[in-house]
């Protein structure tokens, strides 16, 4: 990797916001908060910002990227809106809703971008940190989770430090994410297709359909439409095991609601049981239980309904074979 550079944190506030912008027109890398995990910045016009975006994180090359824009009648200058897209867009935007749509004739967003697929990802993130940095650069920025590639999302700038520092120009400093898990991926090419279970439910989406959403393809593993969906993606460095109802010696505990077995060390996603609570606690417990030393993380078992499936989804991954 080239030069080490200094990282700036800046805590949010309109100094933050014009300084971002600035290095953002000057091709350089900015992390800033989300709603769901604090994501990277690169200008998405600009192909040699995204390259270095893709050296920094060291993400394969043929994985495509979220273009983030403050409002839906900017996502129409980078996709093709199906009346099923538009009507979701009504409903969640801004929100942690994700859509690939076919590329619109004049769209902006470099050819690297999108990894040279004839679709786009678009989302409008519902953050005042992000919608003012968008408003500010007035241009589409680029966005992947602020983390080496096979490392779980940030969700709070610390994060972001320790798997970035010395690599990018600047985070700011927005406090933790309050969603905690990413967005929500729907191809709305033909019908709509979740590609990626995430913080906004499939329920509320169906509900506003009015029919249930097509499942992606499993085996996107290994497919270019969708290659962050490889299995191992969100791995931390102790191995997972999943649906444990103790923990055994030398385990740390990832719990989930009021009833706990022993554990020397454990961390609860919600003592209570609520989904929500317990996504936006998994990236850094998760961080957490890592650190610890821990010889494997056991995980309880957890509902597989409404914000579940993401939060399973992301376990499962967690606990994949490594590649
Ligand atoms: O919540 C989020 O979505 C966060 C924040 C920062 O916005 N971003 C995020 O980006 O999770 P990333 O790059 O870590 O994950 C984006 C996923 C990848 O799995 C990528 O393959 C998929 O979106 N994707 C992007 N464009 C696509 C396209 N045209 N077709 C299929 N999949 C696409
Ligand atoms: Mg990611």
């Amino acid at each position: 990797m080239a030069v080490e550079l200094t990282t700036r944190v800046l805590s949010a506030d309109g100094d933050a916001i014009a300084a971002a912008a600035r290095v953002l027109s000057e091709g350089g890398l900015v992390a800033f908060p989300t709603e769901t995990v604090y994501g990277l910045g690169a200008d998405a016009t600009n192909g040699e910002a995204i390259a270095r975006l893709y050296a920094v994180k060291g993400r394969p090359q043929f994985n495509p990227l979220i273009a983030h824009v403050r409002d839906a009648e900017a996502a129409q200058l980078l996709g093709r809106f199906s009346d099923d897209a538009r009507r979701l867009a009504n409903a969640f935007w801004p929100g942690p809703l994700t859509f690939v749509l076919p590329k619109a004739d004049e769209c902006p967003v470099a050819e690297l971008a999108t990894a040279g697929l004839d679709s786009i990802g678009v989302r409008v993130p519902d953050h005042p940190v992000a919608h003012d940095l968008l408003a500010a650069f007035g241009k589409p920025i680029v966005a992947p989770s602020a983390n080496q590639s096979g490392h779980v999302s940030p969700t709070t700038a610390r994060h972001v430090l320790s798997d970035l520092g010395g690599r990018i120009d600047l985070i700011i400093d927005g406090g933790a994410t309050s969603v905690g898990v990413e967005s929500t991926i729907v191809s709305c090419l033909a019908e709509p297709t979740l590609l990626r279970p995430g913080g906004l439910p499939r329920d509320a989406i169906e509900e506003v359909l009015g029919h249930p959403l097509a499942d992606g393809d499993k085996k996107l593993d290994d497919a270019p439409l969708a290659p962050g969906m490889l299995a191992s993606h969100y791995a931390p460095k102790s191995p997972l095991r999943l649906n444990a109802r103790d923990a055994r010696p030398g385990e740390a505990l990832l719990a989930f609601g009021p009833d706990v077995p022993k554990a020397a060390c454990a961390l609860n996603l919600s003592p209570e049981g609520d989904l929500v609570e317990a996504a936006a606690n998994l990236f850094s417990h998760l961080r957490a239980l890592d650190a610890s030393g821990a010889r494997a993380i056991a995980v309880m078992p957890i509902p597989n309904e409404g914000l579940g499936e993401a939060i399973n989804d992301r376990l499962w991954r967690a606990a994949a074979p490594r590649a």
